[in-house]
């Protein structure tokens, strides 16, 4: 028996990775399959939540009972996540976003041409829809989650991470190598505003989702 502890609770997921688009046929993206946003979406439709997964550009199919919302960019992603969080218990950012987009889109496929260098890309700055969100809370009470992958010093570098966001939890992933990216397992450590720090061992993404869900379950009032 599955416990019904977000019954009655709207939750907003991100998942998957933004793509910046440079020309018709080009962009930049990120290695993000998707599929720890999906597995948190999933879980908590399974606890009773009704879910709204904003997803970027993953290629996996429907979870069961969940709303999903197709976004490509990171302005899209923003302009959705803004909607869907006017009425949210929960909102949870798994998604990797593109920190800069190319400061211009070209209509037409950028072409080589011999002997001559290509320009740089000028890149601008994408909003950052986490720090935006917990920022201004659409309702009181609202529990704000976000995502980190770290390379070194994980838990120094969680614990500045999530008081710059200013979001109740920040769940951090060590990466580097082979690890987490499009895998089916995921370690990680859960990072509380309020000071918890809770270890979640290397297993299936499902179980972290689960995991997540028992932090914010115990967080909600
Ligand atoms: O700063 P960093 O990209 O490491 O933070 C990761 C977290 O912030 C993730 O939860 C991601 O979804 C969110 N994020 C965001 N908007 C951005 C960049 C990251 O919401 N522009």
């Amino acid at each position: 028996d599955l416990a019904q502890d977000l019954a009655g609770r709207h939750v907003v997921v991100s998942a998957g990775g933004t793509r910046e688009p440079l020309d018709p046929v080009r962009f930049l993206g990120n290695r993000s399959s998707g599929k720890q946003g999906y597995a948190l979406a999933a879980t908590a439709a399974a606890r009773g939540a009704r879910v709204t997964l904003l997803s970027a550009n993953a290629e996996l199919p429907d979870p069961a009972g969940v709303e999903v919302v197709r976004v490509s960019t990171a302005l899209q992603l923003r302009d959705a996540a803004l909607k869907a969080v006017v009425d949210a218990d929960v909102v949870v950012m798994a998604a990797a976003v593109a920190d800069f987009r190319p400061a211009e889109y070209v209509t037409g496929k950028i072409k080589k041409v011999d002997g001559v260098d290509p320009a740089p890309v000028a890149l601008v700055r994408n909003p950052d829809i986490l720090a935006e969100i917990s920022a201004h809370r659409a309702r009181p009470g609202q529990l704000v989650v976000g995502f980190a992958a770290e390379t070194d010093d994980v838990l120094a570098n969680g614990r500045a991470k999530l008081a710059r966001k200013g979001c109740d939890l920040l769940v951090v992933n060590e990466v580097g190598d082979s690890k987490a990216f499009g895998l089916d397992t995921n370690a990680a450590v859960v990072l509380a505003a309020d000071g918890a720090e809770v270890h979640i061992p290397d297993g299936p993404k499902e179980n972290l989702a689960d995991a997540v869900w028992d932090q914010v379950a115990a967080r909600l009032r």
